[in-house]
This record gives structure tokens, C-alpha cells and sequence, in this order.
């Protein structure tokens, strides 16, 4: 039985069938012990009567955004609650919330809202696989939102597929496990390389590669959502981590990332290592523009130093490092032997194989594979949820390790 004590829930209700479960959820949510407060939507309304809502939440129904009781109150609930549940979800809502119109109570609160939000869409299947409805999920999961996702089975208009609401047990227990994970990693020391890094030719010109950053981000962002006190070493990148307590340390070259990895590595608990650096730099960087004299410019290369086997070799008990590999051919050896040689406990492996996996994708689809040999394959998801993944098998391996 979910426990949920002390936790204030807003729940919003759009108008789909699927909104006769919004009654049961209200009171799960309740029985486990938390507040709900109602949000409806007037589509929502014509499903389910805000008296049913209101009766099992010992709360007024909220429907209307311009009414004089409702009119400030979008700001404090958003401010109220611990969390936004907005079960059922059509697919207007959904594109709604993606562009930040405020024209209901639930979209208003869920502009204000400081707290995590969760959405169990409800729709069609063509519906939920149009590139639109696709695209605003992917928005609201790129603003930190949390997908509760789509079952399968058969849908009101008697189609069978993808779009149905997850069941209201399904959407508790998502939320346990998400406040069980909260606090996970508190007092735990984690350092992140994210990220390329670029090899200065001369002051205009670099050596770099296609990394985003992205996959990295997501893991200090979720590791700090857990608890942990993450130094983000992050080489140049357009992103930036949106938890606020990741302390990042910007850098440009490898021998850069080297020096500020090695400096929070002596006090880590958990390093990963999900920078993609450049294996070589410029010999010589030149200090003005080089000029375009001849046809041909030769350029040499030395090898850049492998932060991930420095630490490594520096680590010590009670530290565990997690490295990726990016392979195209003999992955799982290749991942194996690196996993040996770098001194890793687990090591992520991402194919370029994959479709929708690796540089600059919002998604990826991993294996991890640790010193046991145990195998771990994932499915594509996005790269949060890839980081949520990655810091579940830490965290079994810091229990296990005890
Ligand atoms: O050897 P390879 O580049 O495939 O190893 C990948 C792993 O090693 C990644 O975790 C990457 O961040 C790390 N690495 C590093 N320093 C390098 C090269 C790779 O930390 N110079």
C-alpha cells in the first residue's frame, strides 16, 4: 500500500473518458494518506460532475479560470501543491501546457506550479502517435515534466493500440516511487563529465566533436533531484543543467575537463564519466589566426590524456566510477575490455547502431554492463529517463557494495 502521508496533490482533469478513473485516483491518493485538491477543465467537466470530485476530496472543485474565487488562486495552488498530476490528458491540453497558454485553471496553475509534474496523456492511437502529439510530449519531458506512460489496450472508439490512461494504481505507485527516489542519494559526493571538448588550432579555430552535453545534463540534473551534491564538469555545450544545486565547472579542452575532474574526484563518492573527449589535440596551438597560405595545412596530433583511466588508476575504496562507450562494431567486447582497463564498475554502452541513440538524439537506448558481467538491457527512452535508469543501477550497486 502506497504511503503518501503529508503530501499535497493537485490534480488536474481534462475532458476524456478516461476521467471516470480520475474518481478512483482522487481516492487512492487520499487513502494514502495525501491531499488532493481538484483542478477541472470544462471539457472535463462534461465526464465526470465536480461533485464526485469534490465529495471524495473534502475540496472544492476548481473549473474555471476568470470566476472571482478562481481568479488568484491558480498562483497558490501552483505554489501549494508538492506535486501536479494531470490524469487524464488530451492531446489539446498536452499541446496547451507545450505552448504555455494559460486559457484554463489547469494550464494557469501549471504555468505556476515550482513542483514536479506529471502527466498520464489519454487519447486515440492515431491521435497519440501524430508527430504533433509526439513532439508536445517530448516538449513538456524536455521542461523536466514527468511522462506517466500510455498503456496499451482497447480505447473508446473501439480501436485497439497505444493511448489509454495508465490506471490510477499505476499512477499512484508512480509517484511513490518517485518521492521513495528523492532523497536516495542524499550525502553522497557525485562528479559528471558531460559534454565534448574542443582542441584549440589557433584562437578562432578548434578540434571538437557532435556531443551535446545532453545525456550528461540529464544525469547530474536527476542525481541532484536524488539528493546528491553533483560538480558538473561540462565542456562547451548550449545546454546547461536547470537543477539549481549542480555546481558546474565550464571547460574547454580535454587537459581542462582533466584538471577539474581530477580536483572533485578526490572527494567523490560516485563519478560518471559521460564527457565525449577528444582523443587528440593540436601539438602546437597557434597564438593568432593562422593564415590561408597553401593548399595544404598539416596539422599534428598528440594524444590528449584518458581522464577516465587517470581516475581510475587514482581511485580508491569506497569510490565507484561509471564510464560510457560509444561503439559501431564488437560493442559488448569492446565495452567489456574498456570496462577492465579504465578500472569502471559499470560501464553504459550506447550503440550508433541504435536508431534515435547517441550525439545530439533526446533519446538513447543503453545496455549497462558491470564488473560482474551482468547484463542490463534497456529500451529507448528518453535521455531522462536513461539517467533515472543509470542512477538505479548505482544506487544497487552502493547497497550491494555494503
Ligand atoms: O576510450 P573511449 O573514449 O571509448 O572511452 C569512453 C569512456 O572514457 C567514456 O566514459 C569517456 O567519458 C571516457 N574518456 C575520458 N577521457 C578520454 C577518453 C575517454 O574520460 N580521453
Amino acid at each position: 500500500m502506497a504511503n503518501l502521508t503529508g503530501k499535497k496533490i493537485l490534480l488536474g482533469i481534462t475532458g476524456s473518458i478516461a476521467a471516470y478513473k480520475s474518481a478512483f485516483l482522487a481516492r487512492l491518493f487520499i487513502k494514502a494518506g495525501a491531499e488532493v485538491q481538484v483542478l477541472m477543465t470544462k471539457a472535463g467537466v462534461e465526464f465526470i460532475s465536480p461533485l464526485t470530485l469534490a465529495t471524495l476530496s473534502k475540496r472544492h472543485v476548481y473549473t474555471d479560470i476568470s470566476s472571482e474565487e478562481s481568479w488568484n488562486n491558480h498562483v497558490e495552488l501552483g505554489l501549494w501543491a508538492d506535486a501536479m498530476v494531470i490524469a487524464p490528458l488530451t492531446a489539446s491540453s498536452l499541446a496547451r501546457m507545450a505552448c504555455g497558454i494559460s486559457d484554463n485553471i489547469i494550464t494557469a496553475a501549471y504555468l505556476s506550479a515550482r513542483c514536479p509534474v506529471f502527466f498520464a496523456p489519454a487519447m486515440d492511437l492515431d491521435m497519440w502517435r501524430h508527430p504533433a502529439t509526439q513532439a508536445n510530449v517530448q516538449r513538456l519531458q524536455d521542461f523536466g515534466n514527468h511522462l506517466i506512460p500510455v498503456g496499451r489496450g482497447e480505447l473508446a472508439s473501439g480501436l485497439v493500440g497505444e493511448g489509454r490512461m495508465a490506471e490510477p494504481e499505476e499512477i499512484v505507485a508512480y509517484l511513490q516511487r518517485f518521492w521513495d527516489k528523492v532523497q536516495s542519494l542524499a550525502g553522497k559526493k557525485i562528479l559528471i563529465t558531460a559534454g565534448p571538448t574542443y582542441e584549440a588550432i589557433d584562437p578562432v579555430r578548434f578540434i571538437g566533436n557532435r556531443s551535446s552535453g545532453k545525456m550528461g545534463i540529464a544525469l547530474a540534473d536527476a542525481a541532484a533531484r536524488r539528493g546528491a551534491q553533483v560538480t558538473l564538469v561540462l565542456g562547451p555545450s548550449s545546454l546547461s543543467p536547470r537543477e539549481s544545486s549542480v555546481q558546474s565547472v565550464p571547460v574547454q579542452s580535454a587537459e581542462d575537463m582533466l584538471a577539474a575532474a581530477r580536483n572533485a574526484f578526490k572527494d567523490a563518492d560516485i563519478t560518471i564519466l559521460a564527457a565525449a573527449v577528444a582523443d587528440y589535440r593540436p601539438r602546437e596551438t597557434a597564438s593568432h589566426k593562422i593564415k590561408k597560405t597553401g593548399d595544404t595545412l598539416k596539422l599534428e596530433l598528440v594524444k590528449n590524456p584518458d581522464i577516465a583511466a587517470t581516475l581510475g588508476q587514482e581511485k580508491k575504496k569506497g569510490q565507484l566510477i561509471v564510464g560510457f562507450a560509444l561503439e559501431t562494431e564488437n560493442e559488448m567486447d569492446n565495452a567489456r575490455e574498456k570496462l577492465q582497463k579504465k578500472n569502471f564498475d559499470l560501464i553504459v554502452l550506447n550503440s550508433l547502431q541504435d536508431k534515435g541513440a547517441g550525439f545530439h538524439y533526446d533519446t538513447n537506448k543503453i545496455t549497462i554492463l558491470g564488473k560482474d558481467n551482468k547484463i542490463r538491457n534497456f529500451e529507448l527512452k528518453p535521455k531522462q529517463a536513461v539517467a533515472e535508469d543509470i542512477l538505479d543501477e548505482v544506487e544497487a550497486l552502493l547497497i550491494s557494495d555494503v
